[in-house]
């Protein structure tokens, strides 16, 4: 278990699709899972996607009970999730503001699906099949998009409403 760095926007490989996971249930597997979980934990993180910390495989951690970066989000079911598939139930999107661990210092307000269902697997193979809305539907769509080779700035629509956590939101300090 270890704390990886953590790649910063402007990094190559944050930019390239992610390869699906060949074999569930390895010691490969695992510690990648134990990395990526001590890295998210000690950033305080709310999600964090295996390519931003270098590795280019289909996985994403997050959720959490409370969140000290996003104190006014409701909790999110804590998932570790591997060759994930994401579908939007609605055309609808709604606006609201997100940080990355790879936009380190930065918000910016991002248009994401308000309702979607995704599947995909546990670490030892057992399907995932789910439906969110809300938070937790901007969470899974944000970590996936890490896996498309995607960060929140290019889903952003009014680069006006992008800026630095402890100005735009004093009361969070700088995360
Ligand atoms: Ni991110």
């Amino acid at each position: 278990m270890t704390v990886r760095s953590i790649l910063r926007m402007g990094d190559p490989r944050l930019l390239q699709p992610a390869a699906p996971v060949p074999a569930f249930g390895t010691p490969e597997l695992a510690g990648l899972i134990a990395d990526l979980h001590d890295t998210m934990t000690a950033h305080g993180g709310v999600g964090i996607a295996a390519p931003q910390i270098g590795v280019g495989l289909q996985v994403v951690l997050f959720g959490f009970e409370r969140s000290e970066r996003y104190p006014d989000a409701p909790p999110v079911p804590r998932t570790v999730l591997v060759n994930p598939v994401l579908t939007p139930l609605t055309e609808a999107t709604e606006d609201g503001w997100e940080g990355c661990l790879s936009v380190p210092g930065l918000r910016g307000v991002v248009p994401r699906y308000t309702r979607i269902h995704y599947r995909g697997f546990t670490p030892g193979g057992d399907p995932i099949d789910r439906t969110a809305e809300g938070f937790h539907a901007r969470v899974v769509q944000h970590e996936c998009d890490h896996l498309s080779g995607i960060l929140y700035p290019m889903r952003m629509h009014d680069l006006s409403r992008f800026g630095f956590t402890e100005v735009l939101f004093p009361e969070l300090g700088s995360g």
